[in-house]
């Protein structure tokens, strides 16, 4: 998985596997394609992230990483994207809350980033995330029972 996600150059892609994971296993995400994900949060994050619905802002340098895979009918599983949100620079992106939004494929071809190359493709993230925008910094965090 971390293999082809790294082909794209993508500097979360290297390292997410060394932060922090928040999840004690993985979990079914109806709103990740129905994918199994975990999440990951760099150390700028962790401590934030960790406060869940009293999260409060971010810290810019926040990166929160959560890769994914599919479970298939004959049980075998395939990799699937890895989903990045990067708490950038006031000013950034003031309607996403400056957090940048990036989705790596598995064979390493980026589908989209905020600001950037496909920018349009990862628009919906946030039509997402903003819903809990003013009161957790856009951000879900996890079901309860898989929390750690
Ligand atoms: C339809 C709603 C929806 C869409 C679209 C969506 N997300 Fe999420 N996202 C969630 C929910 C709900 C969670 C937390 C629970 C979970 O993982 O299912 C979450 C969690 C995350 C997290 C972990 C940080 C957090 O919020 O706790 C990241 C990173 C993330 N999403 C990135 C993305 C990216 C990148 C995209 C677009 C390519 C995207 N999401 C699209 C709903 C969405």
């Amino acid at each position: 998985m971390v293999a082809g996600y790294r082909k794209s150059g993508d500097k979360t892609s290297g390292l997410y596997k060394g932060w922090k994971a928040f999840n004690n296993a993985p979990y079914q995400s109806g709103t990740h394609g129905g994918r199994y994900v975990n999440n990951y949060a760099n150390a700028v994050a962790e401590v934030n992230y960790g406060k869940y619905e009293d999260v409060g802002k971010m810290p810019v340098g926040s990166v929160l990483a959560k890769d994914s895979f599919a479970v298939m009918g004959n049980g075998r599983t395939a990799a699937g994207p890895l989903f990045i949100m990067e708490k950038a620079f006031a000013g950034f992106s003031p309607e996403t809350n400056n957090w940048k939004y990036s989705m790596v494929m598995p064979d390493g071809s980026v589908f989209g980033v905020t600001g950037g190359k496909g920018a349009k493709n990862v628009e919906f993230c946030h039509q997402c995330h903003v819903a809990v925008a003013e009161d957790q910094d856009a951000l879900f965090f996890l079901p309860d029972e898989f929390r750690k």
